[in-house]
Order: C-alpha cells, then sequence, then structure tokens
C-alpha cells in the first residue's frame, strides 16, 4: 500500500515543481513501505539521507524561482521549508542515534499530512507569479 499519491489536484503549474514533489512523493512511501514491512532498520538511513537530501535540494530550486520571480511571499514561505528541514533532519539525529523508533507512522502521517498542505496551500500560492515567468522565458 501506498503512502501517497501524486494527482493533479496537486498540481502547481510549473512542470518542474510537480516533477520534484513526484519525487519527493515516491521517497516518502519508500521510507513507508519499509516502516509498514518491517525492513525499517536494513533501509531506513539510507532512505532518510535521500529524503533530507531531496528535500532540500526542492526547497532550494523552489526559493531560488521565487527570489527570481519577485515573489512577495518568499520569506515566510522559505520560514515553513526551514522548519520542516529541521524537523526531518531532527528525525535523522535521533535514527543515528540509535533510536529507530523515531521514525514511526506517526511521523510519517505528519510528514505526509505537512508535505500534501504544503502544496496544497503555500505552493499553490506562487504557482501564477511562476508559471507566469516561466511562460515568459
Ligand atoms: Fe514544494
Ligand atoms: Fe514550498
Amino acid at each position: 500500500m501506498s503512502l501517497l499519491q501524486w494527482d493533479e489536484n496537486l498540481s502547481v503549474g510549473v512542470e518542474q515543481f510537480d516533477h520534484e514533489h513526484r519525487k519527493l512523493i515516491a521517497i516518502m512511501n519508500e521510507l513507508f513501505d519499509a516502516i509498514q514491512t518491517g525492513h525499517a532498520e536494513l533501509v531506513l538511513g539510507p532512505i532518510l539521507v535521500r529524503l533530507v537530501d531531496y528535500t532540500m535540494t526542492h526547497f532550494s530550486n523552489e526559493e531560488q524561482a521565487m527570489r527570481e520571480a519577485g515573489y512577495e511571499g518568499l520569506a515566510e514561505h522559505k520560514a515553513l521549508h526551514d522548519e520542516l528541514i529541521r524537523r526531518v533532519a531532527e528525525v535523522q539525529r535521533h535514527y543515528r542515534e540509535g533510536a529507530a523508533s523515531a521514525v514511526s507512522t506517526e511521523l510519517m502521517d505528519f510528514l505526509k499530512n505537512w508535505l500534501i498542505g504544503h502544496i496544497q496551500i503555500e505552493d499553490k500560492q506562487y504557482a501564477p507569479v511562476l508559471a507566469r515567468e516561466t511562460a515568459d522565458v
């Protein structure tokens, strides 16, 4: 069973970011599967590394695009990104310290709700500005 599925309702109207959101969702699903099937101990570390890395890459790509487009909500949006990175990095630290239980289904629920909520509310707000910008080039 997959945790999340990307569909058109999650589209932010910018192809690059739709693609990146799909990839983020795919990594989260891998993590979820690992927890569900009890293989977490073996594969969690590398998946967490990829999740943290890719989240940072995606956030920095979005922030750069917002900056280039002169998007007004950048500072506020970036603060939300920073907060999520802090939380995911914290989970990773707990995991490294041996608390594999830090990575639980509750955590996945939190990540899932955060990601979907963030795409549907905050990311969609930049859609008109950034879509216009990409169309101009
Ligand atoms: Fe995003
Ligand atoms: Fe975002």
